[in-house]
């Protein structure tokens, strides 16, 4: 059985509502294409990178064709007006919950990362103040594959020169929480509607029903059945 020693993060939608945010910016652009999406729909785009959320909303319209310009003029005005949102963010932005709960796991002497695949991910870190807590931050940049690939939760582990059963990923997306299973990491999911194919392993409404040790506990538990 593997103790627990580490916590890996994904930051939008767990660390902060930058979720919102960045559905916001997406809407924008989508509105402008002729594109409808709300909330819902937007499900589909939480831990999607940047480039691969704008194919999904043109995908929505098979008859706007865009060449490669069009799209990254795209993908910069969304990022432009993503910056203009966060230009405000502070520490008072950290979702209910996560500030006790990143107290309580350093006491704890639980290492932490980030595993995001925002590349505003350290920019929001040092807006939040959070910039010095977590040992570790995946430079999305240098990974080959994106979430629902299990990489940036591997890279996540092995940055705290730890083993995935380790660690325990905490995701706000479904994309996330397929990622954390197939690294063979326990996962928490949180406030996610529907569930595909990969289950986690406990499910909490909001960031505020996070509790440190019962999580450990439960996780532990948990393994120790299944073996
Ligand atoms: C993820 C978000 O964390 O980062 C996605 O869930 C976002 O919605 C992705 O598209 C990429 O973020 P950024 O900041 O690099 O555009
Ligand atoms: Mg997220």
């Amino acid at each position: 059985m593997n103790e627990i020693k580490g916590l890996v993060f994904d930051l939008d939608g767990v660390i902060t509502d930058t979720a919102e945010r960045h559905y916001l910016a997406w809407k924008r652009i989508a509105d402008r294409l002729g594109i409808a999406i709300d909330r819902e729909w937007n499900e589909r785009l939480k831990g999607i990178s940047r480039t691969e959320s704008l194919e999904l909303i043109l995908a929505e319209k098979p008859d706007c064709l865009l060449d490669a310009e069009e799209k990254e003029q795209l993908l910069k005005e969304k990022n432009a007006h993503y910056l203009e949102l966060i230009a405000e963010i502070t520490a008072a932005d950290i979702l209910p919950g996560i500030s006790d709960l990143l107290e309580e796991a350093k006491s704890g002497g639980y290492r932490m990362a980030i595993a995001s695949a925002s590349k505003n991910a350290p920019l929001i870190l040092e807006r939040l103040g959070l910039s010095t807590v977590f040992d570790a931050v995946v430079d999305p940049e240098t990974l080959t594959y994106n979430k629902p690939h299990p990489e940036i939760f591997e890279r996540a582990a092995q940055a705290l020169g730890l083993e995935t059963q380790a660690c325990i990923g905490f995701e706000d997306s479904l994309a996330g929480i397929e990622g954390i299973k197939r690294a063979g990491m326990p996962a928490v999911a949180i406030g996610i509607p529907v569930f595909a194919e990969w289950l986690p392993d406990i499910e909490v409404a909001a960031t505020k029903d996070l509790k440190l040790e019962e999580i450990v506990r439960k996780v532990t538990m948990k393994e120790r059945v299944e073996g």
